[in-house]
């Protein structure tokens, strides 16, 4: 990548890093009425006020995400990234790249889908919407497995550097 190198994430970066974690788990939890809520509207069929309360906390949860994810690839592209440390195997370092660069997509493009469903409508698109989520699960699941190995295992500071 071009982007110039710094030695520590902006405190802006780790903040948006933590509340995007954050904001996932929040989308674990309300994506059943999200669902519900886009049967009925599909059906036109009227749901509970706690159903559509839910559903628009996955809208705004998911919207937030786009926000925090497109914020934080400026920040990155604009002042950089703290290089990955040289102790850890190639491979090890092409798998967390490869791993962020998808975690990324799968953040822009999701809420992306997610919205153009809302608003024309279309549940072909909102298929494609949640067929990403298990994608995006796995990611997760490598990179925190990748963030434990950085400091357990190789003892480096990567962990450290985005608390
Ligand atoms: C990164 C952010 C988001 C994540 C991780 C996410 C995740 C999910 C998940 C897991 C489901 C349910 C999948 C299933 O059980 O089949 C879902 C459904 C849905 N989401 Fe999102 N979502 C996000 C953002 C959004 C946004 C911004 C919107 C905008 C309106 C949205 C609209 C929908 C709709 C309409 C459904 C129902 C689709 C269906 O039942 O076919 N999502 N989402
Ligand atoms: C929904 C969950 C998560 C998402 C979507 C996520 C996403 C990301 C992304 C995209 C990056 C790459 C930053 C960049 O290169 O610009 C990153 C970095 C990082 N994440 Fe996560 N993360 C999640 C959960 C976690 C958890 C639970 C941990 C801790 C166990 C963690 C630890 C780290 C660390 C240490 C880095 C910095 C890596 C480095 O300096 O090379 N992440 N995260």
């Amino acid at each position: 990548m071009l982007a110039p190198t710094r030695d520590r994430w902006s405190r802006l970066n780790v903040y948006l890093h933590w509340l995007i974690v954050a904001l996932v788990v929040v989308q674990y939890i309300d994506h059943e009425w999200m669902v519900q809520m886009w049967d009925g509207e599909q059906h036109g069929s009227p749901v509970s006020q706690g159903i559509a309360y839910g559903g628009w906390l996955h809208i705004i949860a998911g919207s937030l995400i786009l926000g925090a994810a497109f914020l934080r690839l400026i920040d990155r592209f604009w002042s950089g990234r703290p290089p990955h440390p040289d102790q850890v195997p190639n491979w090890s370092t092409w798998v967390a790249k490869i791993t962020h660069f998808l975690i990324y997509a799968i953040l822009l493009l999701m809420p992306s889908l997610g919205l153009l469903a809302w608003f024309t409508g279309d549940d072909t698109i909102a298929h494609y919407h949640t067929f990403f989520w298990t994608p995006l699960l796995i990611l997760v699941a490598l990179h925190i497995a990748g963030a434990l190995m950085q400091h357990f295992y190789y003892r480096t500071d990567v962990l450290r550097r985005m608390a």
